[in-house]
């Protein structure tokens, strides 16, 4: 037994879902265990493109169980789709091996609405959700209003519950953005349809997980976002509303802090990002427009054109830090392939004053501008290459100055979006 975990060290999209589906062939079980339909997974199998928003990649594997953590805030409407469109393909024939905890919390139809209500209000200052309802559910399961998995099984207490979050939710809904109030007739009627199918799949997610390690399961833990969007960690208010990192599998997951034995950062070669927020190696221009296209750096959740640049080193290394990260999974270097030159930022600079960590005030890290080291280009495409040897010299010089910097082995180097386009120098369950 050996349980890992993949996180994001950059803006989210690092290429999580790739790893997670390559690395689910050795876990037992796959669980994810904060975020919700905000994230996207996109994976290539067979020639097939896979969207996944929730259930964990690891089910497209024949035998790996799939759970959705506690720390999770589920949205009923999005997992009936995910699920019918896998049957529909002929995955999931076997529901036992998918799992949903009892205690996730539940989006709400007007955790929607006012996730884009606000957006809305705030114009320039918008946060650039992904308007999935996130941050108002998360809101709600901090001020000990929210709605679980095991509420809405519970005809009863469900309608109770709705009742009550609808008094003040409409109040706002109305009066302060002056929109159509939610009848409760209607969430209750449309949220009772999804009854069933959790039914089927909540569990006890707790249970189901310790049972697993005392059996010598190998647990896989699924991040999503990345560190830059952490609640704490990341560039605030610019961020997700759940703590992206790997001290968060514990209470997302309910396990011990030392089940995650192995932390995997994901990161690409170089950086993106969606939505509002500082982003000191952002290219506006061609260089820019080149990553967004090579790479198809367009939001799987959103559709959104991701901002691009260079590869930041400055807040790799802190994520890597503080998710203590054993190893670096280097993704999508081939985007690369074309290039002259290539920019890595070492360090930050305002003015005269030079910055080897973040500074702390968002005010400050916007104005912060990056100081490079340049670096030839290897001009020639790497998706080929059977082995880390087998890469041209550049891309081998930049790929381990990359690691120097990072302070961590990278023990994995992606260079195209198929699962053979793999170079697996260390893997994590047998390291
Ligand atoms: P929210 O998570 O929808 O509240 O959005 C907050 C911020 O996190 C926005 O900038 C989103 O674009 C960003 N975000 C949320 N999920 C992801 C993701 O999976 N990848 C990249 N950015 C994300």
């Amino acid at each position: 037994m050996s349980n890992v975990a993949a996180v994001g060290l950059q803006w989210g999209d690092e290429g999580k879902g790739k790893v997670i589906d390559i690395l689910s062939e050795f876990a037992d079980v796959v669980v994810r265990y904060q975020g919700g339909a905000n994230a996207g997974h996109t994976i290539v199998v067979g020639g097939e493109k896979i969207v996944l928003h929730l259930v964990p990649s690891g089910i497209l594997r024949g035998e790996t169980h799939c759970v959705i953590g506690n720390g999770v805030v589920l949205d009923p409407e999005t997992l009936e789709k995910e699920i019918n469109d896998l049957k529909a393909r002929g995955y999931m024939k076997d529901d036992s091996r998918f799992m949903v905890s009892a205690l996730a919390h539940v989006i709400m139809p007007y955790h929607k609405a006012l996730d884009k209500l606000r957006e809305r209000e705030k114009k320039q200052k918008m946060i650039g959700t992904t308007g999935k309802g996130i941050g108002p559910a998360y809101e709600d399961r901090a001020a000990r209003t929210g709605i679980r998995v095991v509420d809405l099984l519970d005809r009863r207490v469900f309608r109770d519950k709705v009742r009550e979050n609808l008094l003040l939710k409409n109040f706002i809904i109305k009066k302060y953005y002056r929109e159509e109030p939610f009848k409760l007739r209607d969430v209750v009627n449309q949220y009772g349809t999804y009854r069933d199918l959790l039914k089927r799949y909540a569990g006890d997610n707790v249970q189901f997980l310790h049972k697993s390690m005392e059996d010598g399961k190998s647990l896989l833990f699924e991040g999503a976002q990345g560190a830059g969007l952490d609640v704490d960690h990341g560039t605030y208010p610019y961020v997700t509303s759940s703590n992206t990192l790997a001290g968060n599998i514990a209470c997302g997951a309910g396990v011990a802090p030392e089940a995650i034995e192995y932390v995997l950062g994901v990161c690409k070669a170089y950086t993106t990002r969606v939505g509002e927020g500082p982003f000191p190696t952002e290219l506006t221009g061609p260089e820019g427009d080149l990553m967004r296209e090579k790479g198809g750096e367009y939001g799987a959740t959103t559709g959104r054109p991701r901002r691009c640049g260079w590869f930041d080193a400055v807040i790799v290394r802190r994520a890597v830090m503080i998710n203590g990260v054993k190893a670096i999974s280097l993704m999508k270097l081939d985007v690369l392939d074309d290039l002259d030159t290539i920019n890595i930022c070492v360090k930050y600079r305002i003015g005269k004053k030079v910055y080897s960590d973040p500074p702390l005030a968002m005010k400050d890290l916007a104005a912060c501008e990056p100081v490079y080291e340049r670096m030839d280009g290897w001009r020639k495409p790497i998706r080929d290459a059977a082995s880390f040897e087998g890469l041209p010299e550049n891309a081998k010089r930049y790929v381990k100055r990359l690691e120097e910097l990072a302070g961590v082995p990278v023990g994995i180097v992606s260079t195209g979006p198929q699962r053979e386009r793999t170079l697996l120098l260390q893997n994590p369950f047998s390291p």
